[in-house]
């Protein structure tokens, strides 16, 4: 199986815990490596061009004008190949219920019909959302499996949620 691991993670100030920190390294980057490290996929970081706020507040009211207005980001890297991929592990922050908007760039800049999808998502208490709805709409031919869902602030020590994840979808090299 040949796996990607495309992630998409915010730095800065978080909501962590049920207060805001900043956050050196984002949670889902995190979770992201922990994957990438378990499984030795290859990793593609799903960064917008133009970064986000610094602040919690400020990213939030980004978030929310992305959504609203169907925004689809810029990326900040060229896309992948995804072609060779038989697995596909998007990982995200839920982002206002949903995934953020740069990862419906990312989905709706290739063709992943054919391959396996599965959503990792980290958030602080709404799990998934409507993420896994939201990407099987834009992975149309891909069968996009349900989510890992890990709380945010426990990115740190999630290590057997991934591993039973992994191990109960058969992902592996
Ligand atoms: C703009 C924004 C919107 C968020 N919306 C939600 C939400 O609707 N539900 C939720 O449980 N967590 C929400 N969160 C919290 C994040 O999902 C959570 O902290 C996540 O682990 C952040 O991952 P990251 O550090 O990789 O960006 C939001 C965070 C941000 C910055």
């Amino acid at each position: 199986m040949k796996i990607l691991v495309a992630y998409f993670s915010h730095k800065g100030e978080n909501y962590f815990g049920g207060r805001i920190i900043r956050i050196e390294k984002g949670n889902t980057e995190k979770v992201a490596e922990k994957i990438r490290n378990a499984t030795g996929a290859d990793i593609y970081e799903i960064r917008s061009a133009s970064p986000y706020p610094e602040t919690y507040k400020e990213t939030v009211a980004a978030a929310v004008a992305e959504l609203s207005g169907g925004v689809r980001p810029v990326l900040a890297s060229p896309m992948p190949d995804v072609k060779p991929y038989d697995a596909v592990v998007i990982a995200y922050p839920n982002w206002c219920g949903t995934v953020p908007m740069a990862v419906l760039t990312f989905l709706e800049s290739a063709d992943f019909s054919g391959k396996k999808i599965y959503p990792v998502c980290t958030h602080e208490g709404s799990g998934a959302g409507r993420s896994v709805s939201t990407i099987r709409g834009a992975a149309p031919g891909a069968t996009v499996n349900e989510a890992l869902e890990i709380v945010g602030s426990n990115a740190d020590k999630c290590d057997l949620a991934v591993t039973e994840y992994l191990r109960e979808h058969k992902i592996s090299l």
